[in-house]
């Protein structure tokens, strides 16, 4: 999808959390230790990775409310990400490795952080609410890149090392947990 300005299934536009306060760096690490915690507990009972990945999409976007749009990208392919499960506002669907925040991420297998994406070349503006945003690579247990979790904010420089550090240990929650999207016919 080429959108550029608010894609058609906009609803929310006021859904970046604007009117909070930022956080203070002690009060993000308190946040980000409380939810961690709650995806552990709804993981560990045991899930399928579109599970995982759907808890920890919810839960991080209802933890931080300047958080505008939140979600994965999965490896579909050699150099291929697709779309989902997110929150947030509409996602383009396809995004190569080596395009945009996404695919520089996979590519690299390292966490970018954008403080102004209009400074990024070659940005994929789904949402052109967006204007920071971070990306970490999320890997199997044999560390293959299966995925990369991409949270933007209507904020300028949303997202620090803090951010990174901990969404990088929140996704280690989905190691081990099996693609089971082929559904039982
Ligand atoms: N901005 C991203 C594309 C994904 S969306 O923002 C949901 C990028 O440049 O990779």
């Amino acid at each position: 999808m080429a959108a550029t300005q608010h894609s058609p299934g906009t609803i929310s536009p006021d859904r970046g959390g604007d009117a909070t306060p930022p956080m203070s760096g002690a009060e993000k690490e308190a946040r980000y230790r409380e939810v961690r915690g709650q995806i552990a507990a709804v993981l560990e009972g045991g899930t399928d990775l579109v599970a995982g990945m759907s808890t920890i999409a919810c839960l991080l976007d209802q933890a931080f409310p300047h958080f505008f749009w939140t979600g994965f990208y999965r490896r579909v392919g050699p150099s291929l990400l697709r779309v989902g499960p997110y929150q947030g506002t509409m996602g383009c669907l396809d995004i190569e490795f080596g395009r945009g925040v996404c695919g520089t991420c996979a590519e690299r297998r390292q966490r970018v952080i954008v403080e102004d994406v209009h400074e990024f070349p070659g940005h994929i503006a789904c949402d052109a609410a967006s204007v920071s945003e971070i990306v970490v690579p999320v890997l199997d247990a044999e560390d293959r890149l299966i995925a990369v979790l991409d949270v933007d904010s209507t904020r300028p420089a949303a997202f620090d090392e803090v951010d990174g550090r901990w969404l990088e240990e929140i996704v280690t929650l989905l190691r081990g947990l099996d693609d089971a999207s082929v559904v039982w016919r």
